[in-house]
């Protein structure tokens, strides 16, 4: 009886040990940075691999950027802001508070962002939700490359925002 006990108490240990490896592996999928190549003041990033609602930090020209791929079924977004890439929505900003520049924290449960330097808040499209920021999250220049994104460079899908006064 207690050989039978020792079996399933070895494999419950094993089931376990298995659970919080794959629990690991989930996590340090989503802390791996997205794939890019810096050239000349631009940076390609290869958003193939993007998960939805996770946020992935970018440098570009020193400065973080915000890139959040858009769950299918989300409405927390305001579709303005969002970017098309290969089919999917994204949000891409700088990373940086539009009150005093410091960098706010995503918070993936509520989908919105807030800064820890005077409480200001942005929605999950830079929006501002709550100040002190006095304007949403900048989105910076970019041109879509099938499911790339090249920061750095003004391309069509750009200048349409920009047309629309949602980019200055
Ligand atoms: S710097 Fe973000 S709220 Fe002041």
């Amino acid at each position: 009886m207690s050989d039978r006990r020792d079996f399933f108490g070895k494999a419950l240990g094993a089931f376990a040990g298995l659970g919080a490896l794959g629990a690991l592996y989930a996590a340090k999928r989503t802390w791996d940075p997205l794939p890019s190549v810096k050239a000349a003041g631009f940076t390609t990033v290869d958003l193939s691999k993007a998960e939805p609602n996770v946020l992935y930090t970018e440098m570009w020209r020193g400065k973080p950027i915000f890139i959040l791929k858009v769950a299918k079924d989300d409405k927390a977004y305001s579709d303005k802001r969002l970017i098309n890439v290969g089919g999917d929505k994204f949000f891409i900003a700088i990373g940086l508070c539009t009150h005093l520049g410091c960098i706010p924290a995503y918070f993936p449960d509520k989908h919105k962002f807030i800064c820890a330097c005077h409480g200001g808040q942005f929605d999950a499209a830079g929006e501002v939700l709550k100040s002190p920021p006095p304007s949403p999250l900048v989105i910076p220049p970019f041109k879509v490359d099938g499911k790339k994104v090249v920061l750095g460079e003004a391309g069509p899908e750009y200048k349409k925002l920009q047309e629309a006064g949602v980019v200055a």
